[in-house]
């Protein structure tokens, strides 16, 4: 069977099918953030879409980049005291760093402050303007300097910006407007009539809300006065273009728009990527825009929702903003692009929490795919002297188990190319790990086990040949989600080539080669047995910085066994003196009673807590530490310390219990 429903095969002419390239974007990102986890996920779902068109032969652009003009960055500029262009060139490292360390195969990286797209934004405004689709007109509104948008009074939710509601500023000032109020019917039309443009439904559904009430016009100049940072307008030197009509430009003029018409058409229209806070700009201003352009319409505007912690909005002022790399390095950066395509059922919002990640990773990675591969190479090992045997003739062709296992394997791979087209990755993917486990149950009834005590070793190769090659398919399946991991994952069975994935072999038989020896057995995706704590606070300071935990061999990076856990002893403890150490201003020497056991703790508490305070706490004691000596002094253990910011607060038990309790 061959890839049909999704890739939309197109005649090239002489009879060959081909299809249409494809083009995806992620929204630009604010230059002035950390890349977080909202960012990576946008920009993972784009690279895992893009790496599975490519794998299934599609000619794929992938565009990501940053927006780095407007009022927040000439502020963090202004702050600093530097340039806003050196401020730019210096944090939009951050986000190259970040994709790469996340295996983005992203084609292009577009800057807004780069040459290529001045040029044509400007370009555009001026075509525009020549054409009467832009005028100048005084303004009087409010401005939210945060989403650097402009809101109507009657817009505002409570006197705030009805989009982020924060405090909103009165502005009155000649600008330049957009007509964009006259394609409001247009619009609507557009909309009603193409169903695919904006996804999923309910989004549209918003826009078309939003269009319910009258258009306005939208202001896209910002005077000197005001904001310098962006780019000029080429007909009013005193005027820079405002951040959004600057910034959604990028999808255009990265590929050839103005400049290069045989490439822009070859990529045009593109598959926007967005998360829903910025739908309006998307899926209203924009195909505004672009209607006066002239251009054609982008395919699919597709907005993703949320991930929030637990159930709370991720933000800032919170706190609780998820910083990808710090996921990345404690359980590697497969199995972290594995849960945020799997866990989040795109178009909804999704809770992100360590343990969620936890019970994923065992199920899918641990249980079902890292357990089937060990299984099969292990009996590999034990009964065909680690070599892939060779499986019966036709036994793909032929009525009986392993045509049974194949023609299900075929089903899922194209039933996920139809879900990325339907942008049901979620369920693509629970796909391949049913096939996954339909492997193990198909272990369960052959019985290699027993079959491999027969004379007859035809139907024990077939089924080890057979779960093999099941293995060599959900590994390719899943490539785009975990390059790394399924790379290794294929060159334990041996193949020679497990980085190339090609169409074909994904709904062919044997394309595992019977005699090549395969991997000796080990964990590829070892088994998390605790959620870990947060990164635990050092109350006592050590003497020096320590190194990160080494990951345990077969273990991501950073990630312990409960056996690693369960060699710390923690225990309570009374304390019964505490006093300065004359010449060391952050460190106390405390007198603290364990059971019976009297000890002597130093900790870097002292700008915390006064001495006083302290006696009587019962506190929580790393009680099996070696002894070290801070500034001549001995310490034999270490205190839990909580701390955040400039806040320190020492662990301590809930209610009363006596001192040397053990703590589990
Ligand atoms: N610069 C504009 C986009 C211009 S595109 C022409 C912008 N940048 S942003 O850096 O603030 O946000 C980029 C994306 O991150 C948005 O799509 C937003 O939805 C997404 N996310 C921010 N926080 C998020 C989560 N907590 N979860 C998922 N995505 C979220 O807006």
């Amino acid at each position: 069977m061959r890839w049909q429903s999704a890739v939309q095969p197109l005649a090239d002419g002489k009879g060959r099918m081909k299809s249409k390239p494809y083009y995806i974007t992620t929204p630009i990102y604010y230059v002035n953030d950390r890349p977080h986890i909202g960012h990576a996920y946008t920009t993972v779902l784009a690279d895992v879409l893009a790496r599975y068109q490519r794998l299934f032969g599609r000619d794929t652009w992938f565009l990501t980049g940053t927006d780095e003009h407007g009022q927040k960055v000439q502020e963090a500029a202004t702050k600093l005291g530097i340039e806003p262009q050196a401020h730019v060139d210096n944090t939009v490292v951050r986000f190259q760093e970040a994709w790469k360390r996340l295996q983005i195969s992203n084609d292009d990286f577009i800057r807004t402050t780069e040459p290529r797209h001045k040029i044509i934004v400007q370009e555009i405004l001026q075509d525009l303007f020549d054409r009467g689709e832009i005028y100048r007109d005084e303004y009087d509104g409010w401005y939210c300097v945060g989403c650097e948008r402009f809101f109507a009074e009657k817009d505002l939710a409570d006197g705030q910006c009805p989009e982020c509601h924060r405090a909103v500023q009165r502005v009155r000032e000649a600008n330049y407007f957009f007509k964009m109020s006259k394609y409001q019917d247009w619009l609507v039309e557009y909309i009603q009539a193409h169903p695919e443009f904006i996804q999923p439904d309910f989004r549209r559904n918003e826009t078309l809300g939003f269009l319910r009430k009258p258009l306005q016009d939208l202001c896209i100049s910002r005077p000197k006065s005001r904001l310098a940072w962006g780019i000029e307008l080429p007909f009013d030197k005193d005027y820079v273009t405002y951040v959004w009509f600057d910034a959604l430009v990028n999808y255009i003029s990265a590929v050839g728009y103005r400049r290069d018409d045989k490439r822009f058409s070859h990529w045009w229209p593109a598959i926007h990527l967005i998360g829903k806070d910025i739908l309006t700009t998307h899926t209203v201003y924009w195909p505004c825009m672009l209607k006066a352009m002239d251009v054609p319409m982008p395919k699919t505007i597709f907005a993703h929702g949320w991930w929030l912690m637990g159930s709370a909005k991720m933000s800032k002022s919170l706190g609780n903003v998820v910083n990808p790399m710090d996921m990345m390095d404690r359980y590697g950066v497969d199995s972290f692009r594995y849960f945020l395509m799997a866990e989040m059922t795109l178009g909804q919002d999704a809770s992100f929490t360590e343990e969620a990640f936890i019970r994923r990773y065992n199920a899918d990675l641990a249980n079902d795919l890292g357990n089937l591969l060990n299984r099969v190479i292990s009996m590999i090992g034990k009964y065909c002297e680690g070599r892939l045997p060779t499986p019966p003739p036709g036994i793909f062709e032929k009525e009986g188990p392993a045509a049974e296992l194949f023609e299900q394997l075929k089903a899922v791979a194209t039933g996920l190319q139809a879900d990325l087209e339907h942008f049901t990755l979620s369920q693509g993917i629970t796909r391949v790990i049913e096939a996954v486990r339909a492997t193990n149950r198909f272990l369960e009834t052959q019985q290699p086990w027993a079959q491999a005590r027969a004379t007859d070793r035809g139907p024990l190769h077939a089924t080890l040949y057979a779960a093999s090659e099941a293995l060599r398919i959900c590994a390719g399946l899943l490539y785009p989600l975990m390059p790394t991991k399924m790379t290794e994952l294929r060159a334990a069975l041996g193949m020679e080539n497990p980085m190339t994935v090609n169409p074909e072999e994904l709904t062919q038989p044997e394309g595992l080669e019977p005699g090549r020896p395969v991997a000796a057995p080990g964990a590829l995706f070892p088994r998390i047995e605790a959620p870990l704590p947060e990164a635990p606070p050092a109350a006592a300071p050590r003497p020096a910085k320590s190194a990160p935990v080494p990951g345990t061999i077969g273990h991501p990076e950073g990630i312990i066994t409960y056996d690693d856990f369960s060699k710390v002893q923690l225990r309570t403890a009374k304390i019964m003196s505490a006093e300065p150490i004359e010449g060391a201003v952050k460190l106390l020497k405390l007198n603290i009673l364990m059971g019976d056991e009297r000890r002597q703790i130093v900790a870097g508490i002292a700008l915390y807590y006064k001495p006083d305070d302290l006696i009587g706490k019962t506190v929580v004691v790393v009680a099996n530490l070696a002894p070290i000596k801070l500034r001549g002094v001995e310490s034999q253990g270490m205190l839990l310390a909580a701390s955040k910011g400039e806040r320190l607060r020492l662990v301590t038990v809930d209610g009363d219990l006596s001192s040397g309790a053990v703590v589990k």
